[in-house]
């Protein structure tokens, strides 16, 4: 075993590598492609249960020693995934109970990953030997850098197991039949329960008090899955040493906050699929994750130029996927591993992009990756320290997304679009934003913005109160403080308790299929597919900041938007869900008035990033022109050095097609 030190790093690039796939004798020329092509660290494992535990309790690690250390040999660092993504075949005929329930009440089939039950406990058994067998194998491997438990949770189990279990987590919540009916108005269609044992797990359209429960159970239940396992990791795991979980963007089965809490880190799989990157969309995916924990994060999956489960797995343009790598640097990812390494022989996903094709060459989408590599390995010590601040944060929230998702009202009010609408504009300006749950600290933030914070409890009024309080400007969307964490309306006009905030209620809200006209006193432009229609109730300090034109009749002439201004901060409340260019004239007219500036002038499509040194607050920026044509941006007085070109700049700078550069101030 290589006695080097942990690496030192900070900007990793990488593959996922199965050597599972391959005999030992091809390794060393996966290994010396990937240091010609600058690699710095593989994620392996994460599917291997079969060959590192070919039956209960045979244990055969040496082929994963092996790897490690030849790979270290090579300067190349691990990350080790827990196989349990992959739940081997004598296992599940061992103890067919571990396959999970579909919603039709089926056995899902074997092979296909993610077949298990999360609750059950033959699983848990399992689990809990092999990890901790390879934590006490693996844990003190000086190159092994990280670990990763499971893979992309998403299985959702209906089985009579996983019923139980949830019948026993409302017992334990309600305590009594008579709180659960009140608080979820069984009464409604006589779903009034006497036994805990009626209460089903809802499958589709279910009372929403139900429908949230679940919801809140499946997460519960991924969340002790995963705290088993870093419990049995962590005691072998030297300080350094973290524990991730890849998600999946804004994939919503989960609360990710909740299931963040526990890990070191977190990463996400970046996939585009079918298309080319949409900019605006990732970046905003990257300020999630990022909010996730708040802090720096890996993207440990990506595509290596196409995948092969799209409608059309179309390549990235050439140059692509630079401008995504630095994407996700300036965005606060300290690392970007492909996936995967070597198109495997046979298996489900032959097809998908790799970086070696099935002969063991490089593919022409190498040349771009090593182009990558090289940036990264030169410009890796400028970001050592550094990570994204923002003064701006957008609340997301999993159980208002999730209830709205499930009473849309109008087919068009997808609640990530909606969050986007607020968003895409500071994104324009180039204005850095954190995407965060509504229950972080707001420290630091100067503008807060909740698109569609419906789920509003007394705990969440304080913290906007105080917020506000303390200065703030809070932006209140459509929607907000409708309903309580029972997913019950609150007894009172929206924004509820938020009223004293807003200064104004909403008297009713309307799903609209004809736009409807919106004059504003800074924008005129249009509501489509929502419009709520105001009373302002505080006359002294609520005024409107835009109106209905004549469109259905119950919104003619009436408040659309308001302000209301508190001693210290403001509150702007949108009842209409705007078109892109009013919402760009109203936040960019918000940000300014909160100071709230963005970095640089780019032309669209050209993005600025920014990542501060904690010490002594040294500046990155990252500026990345996600176009394919040239594009000019004007920059402020400072001279700069650009780290890429290793030119010197004043006044502005010229972005080739896909161009980046990476600029700190010249001192
Ligand atoms: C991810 C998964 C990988 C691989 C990839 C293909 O969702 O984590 O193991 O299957 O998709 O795009
Ligand atoms: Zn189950």
């Amino acid at each position: 075993m290589s006695t080097q030190s942990p690496s030192r790093k900070v900007l990793h690039i990488g593959a996922a590598y199965y050597p599972e796939h391959w005999k030992s004798e091809q390794w060393l020329n996966d290994i010396r492609l990937m240091q010609e092509l600058g690699i710095s660290v593989v994620r392996m494992g994460e599917f291997a249960w079969s060959s590192l535990e070919p039956s209960a309790g045979n244990f055969q690690f040496e082929w994963l020693d092996h790897a490690i250390s030849l790979l270290a040999l090579h300067n190349i660092r691990t990350v080790l995934g827990t196989p349990t993504a992959a739940p081997p075949a004598w296992l599940v005929s061992e103890h067919p109970e571990i396959l999970a329930t579909n919603e039709e009440g089926k056995k899902v089939q074997f092979g296909n990953r993610c077949h298990y039950c999360v609750n059950s406990s033959a699983f848990h058994e399992a689990t809990a030997r092999l990890v901790k067998a390879m934590a006490e194998h693996f844990g003190s491997n000086p190159n092994v850098i990280g670990w990763q438990i499971d893979n992309e949770f998403n299985r959702i189990c209906y089985c009579e197991h996983c019923h139980s279990l949830f019948q026993e987590y409302l017992k334990d919540r309600y305590k009594t039949f008579d709180e659960l009916n009140r608080r979820w108005t069984t009464a409604y269609w006589s779903q009034t329960y006497s036994d805990w044992k009626q209460i089903p797990i809802p499958i589709g359209p279910h009372n929403p008090g139900l429908m949230l429960e679940w919801k809140r159970f499946v997460t519960q239940s991924y969340r002790k899955f995963q705290k088993l396992q870093i419990d049995l990791l962590k005691p072998h795991l030297n300080e350094q040493v973290w524990v991730t979980h890849n998600f999946m963007g804004w994939f919503d089965g989960l609360d990710h906050y909740e299931m963040a809490a526990d890990l070191d880190m977190v990463s996400w799989d970046w996939y585009i699929g079918m298309g080319h990157n949409e900019p605006v969309f990732s970046s905003a995916t990257h300020d999630l994750t990022r909010g996730f924990k708040k802090k720096n994060f890996w993207v440990m999956e990506t595509q290596p130029n196409t995948v092969n489960w799209a409608k059309i797995n179309n390549p990235l343009y050439k140059g692509e996927a630079r401008t995504m790598a630095w994407q996700a640097i300036g965005k606060g990812a300290d690392a970007v591993l492909y996936w995967q390494w070597r198109s495997a022989l046979n298996g489900q996903e032959q097809f998908h992009g790799t970086l070696i094709d099935q002969s063991g060459q490089p593919r022409p989408f190498f040349e771009e990756v090593k182009q990558i590599a090289s940036e990264f390995r030169q410009l890796s010590s400028l970001f050592e320290n550094t990570q994204v601040e923002s003064r701006v944060a957008v609340m997301n929230d999993y159980e208002s997304r999730w209830s709205i998702s499930w009473q849309k009202h109008h087919r068009d009010f997808d609640y990530v679009a909606h969050l986007m609408a607020y968003y895409r504009p500071f994104c324009q300006l180039n204005i850095p934003v954190d995407i965060i749950s509504p229950d972080q600290s707001l420290e630091g933030y100067k503008i807060v913005l909740a698109p569609s914070l419906t789920i509003v409890d007394e705990k969440r009024v304080a913290h906007l109160k105080a917020f506000v309080e303390n200065g703030g400007h809070l932006v209140l969307g459509s929607r907000t403080a409708v309903k309580n964490r029972d997913n019950a309306f609150h007894p009172l006009r929206p924004p509820a308790f938020l009223t004293p905030l807003t200064g104004a209620e909403v008297e009713d809200f309307y799903a609209i299929n004809e736009d409807v006209p919106v004059i504003g006193n800074w924008f005129t432009g249009k509501a489509r597919i929502w419009a709520e229609r105001i009373r302002i109730i505080d006359h002294d300090f609520t005024l409107p900041v835009a109106t209905y034109g004549s469109s259905n009749g119950w919104l003619d002439g009436q408040v659309a938007i308001t302000v209301h201004n508190h001693q210290a901060g403001i509150v702007y409340y949108v009842g209409a869900y705007l078109d892109e260019t009013a919402m760009f004239a109203f936040l960019k007219r918000v940000a300014s008035s909160a100071g709230v500036n963005g970095m640089f002038e780019a032309p669209v499509g050209v993005h600025v990033y920014r990542r501060v040194r904690t010490y002594d607050r040294k500046e990155v920026f990252v500026i990345v022109n996600h176009t394919q044509a040239e594009q000019l941006v004007k920059l402020d007085n400072n001279t700069y050095d650009d780290h890429i070109s290793g030119k010197r700049i004043a006044g502005q700078i010229r972005l080739s097609p896909y161009g980046v550069a990476v600029l700190t101030k010249t001192i």
